[in-house]
């Protein structure tokens, strides 16, 4: 099946990209030491769907997950919200600079896909 390449230099640090990878929304956010701090302050054993950060990247500085929101599939809106990530405006489902679950009807943290880095690319799939 069809992978996505994406240039790793075309994120600067603190912003989002949207791709399309088999008709699916991908976030890939370049995160800020402070966005890196904040997610691993976040007591796991309070979450709804328990994971720590470091189980959700391969590389702090790049969070990569499907833009699908896990409650019926709408597609969430980054930098917004109540945590400081994504905001599905669907039925209100806040997630953190994680990705996770922190409020509203989701049940589900958003999902990783697969992904390896080659050189100073990110590739999907
Ligand atoms: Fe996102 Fe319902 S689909 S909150």
């Amino acid at each position: 099946l069809a992978k996505a390449e994406v240039e790793l230099a075309s994120i600067p640090e603190g912003k989002n990209v949207t791709i399309k990878w088999r008709g699916k929304p991908v976030f890939i956010r370049h995160r800020t030491q402070e966005e890196i701090a904040e997610a691993n302050t976040v007591n796991v054993k309070d979450l709804r769907d328990p994971e720590q950060d470091s189980d959700r990247v391969k590389n702090p500085e790049w969070l990569v997950m499907l833009g699908v929101c896990t409650h019926l599939g709408c597609v969430p809106i980054g930098e917004a919200g109540d945590f400081g990530g994504w905001y599905c405006p669907c039925h209100g489902s806040h997630y953190d600079i994680s990705g996770r679950i922190r409020q509203g009807p989701a049940p589900l943290n958003l999902e990783i896909p697969e992904y390896n880095f080659q050189d100073d690319k990110l590739i999907i799939g």
